[in-house]
């Protein structure tokens, strides 16, 4: 696929005001946040979610782009317009997860290594063929007393830089999403030292592998306390450190890095966004590929009953809204009291 095309489509995804709704949960993690709401998850109950999410009015003024999971893909809306098609005629990017998951690493104790690797390049042309213009891959990496292991950053790397070397081949951007866990008791600096080491490893795999940096998005994890760790720290210095660890490790020519959210609150994730975007330019735009900091109001206003979309929806607008302010370091806490309309 022509450099420029792949360019295209990254720059699209992280213009102004703009970034992505990671739905891309797998039919576990689904059914985690179903549980958490007592809904049942059924093949139905995550279509009419998907649903509800994808034919938010308006919501396409923030959102570029949206991950799908192999399943919701190939599902269609009620009034039997596939959700792909869906959401390009609203202006919406699809793409799609292409990892199938986590597993245990051998011979690492507590460490995984992300599978998915046979058959990609077909499963990848198969995507393109269904919409999809942009593919999401996520290696995970933890934190603890003795990891991670260099072991562990290095075969999670080398299965991106693979990954994203065939997603770039068959015409789709490469979302690279090498996750440091939050979960933990480390301080920032033990965040910044494993994020530091992480990026190396994979910038170093992608540029080995002759992936085009230009054609890439980066989904990383922000440098920040783990969730335990009694030394919490305010924004600003998420924000500086994240920012710092990324001018030693991620090319300027890379289009532009999206947040996961990774657990942290709705407008932690959002203020933190902010932050970073007051203190730029920067040489890549900072955006967001949130899953749950875009649905965890949305899914809590929908209990799973249909008199209640409308309010999820307004939910979800709302995070959609704030997040695009963030994006352009705009965001400002009052703004969460604006009156809440779809
Ligand atoms: P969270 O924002 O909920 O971490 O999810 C983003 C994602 O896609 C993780 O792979």
């Amino acid at each position: 696929m022509a450099a420029e095309e792949l360019q295209e489509i990254a720059r699209a995804i992280v213009a102004d005001g703009k970034g992505i709704l990671a739905a891309d949960e797998s039919s576990g993690t689904i059914k985690k946040r179903f549980d958490s709401i007592d809904v049942e998850s059924t093949e139905e109950t995550r279509r009419a979610y998907r649903e509800l999410l994808f034919t938010t009015e308006g919501v396409e003024d923030y959102i570029s782009g949206v991950i799908l999971y192999d399943e919701t893909i190939r599902q269609k809306a009620s009034d039997g317009t596939p959700f792909s098609r869906l959401l390009q005629s609203k202006g919406i990017i699809p793409g799609i997860k292409v990892d199938t998951g986590a597993k245990p690493l051998a011979h690492a104790e507590g460490e995984t290594v992300t599978e998915g690797l046979d058959g990609l390049r077909e499963r990848l042309a198969e995507y393109h063929e269904l919409g999809a213009r942009f593919a999401k891959w996520r290696a995970v990496i933890s934190i603890g007393e003795e990891i991670p292991s260099e072991y562990c950053i290095w075969v999670n790397a080398h299965a991106l830089a693979r990954y994203a070397a065939l997603a770039q081949e068959a015409g789709l951007v490469p979302i690279v999403e090498p996750e440091v866990l939050m979960d933990g008791e480390h301080t920032i600096d033990r965040s910044f030292e494993v994020t530091s080491r992480t990026l190396h490893a994979v910038f170093t795999e992608l540029r080995d592998q002759r992936v085009q940096p230009e054609g890439i998005l980066l989904k990383p994890n922000m440098v920040l306390p783990g969730y335990e760790s009694s030394s919490q720290v305010p924004d600003d210095e998420i924000a500086n450190e994240t920012v710092r660890c990324f001018l030693r490790h991620v090319p300027a020519a890379v289009p532009g890095v999206v947040f996961l959210s990774g657990g942290q609150s709705e407008e932690e994730a959002t203020r933190r966004l902010n932050a970073m975007n007051a203190i730029g330019p920067h040489p890549w735009k900072l955006s967001f590929s949130y899953g749950r900091a875009l649905q965890a109001t949305a899914l809590k206003a929908w209990q799973g009953k249909e008199e209640n979309v409308e309010a999820a929806q307004q939910g979800y607008y709302h995070r959609a809204k704030m997040n695009g302010a963030a994006t352009t370091g705009t965001y400002v806490p009052e703004l969460e009291r604006e009156t809440v309309t779809a």
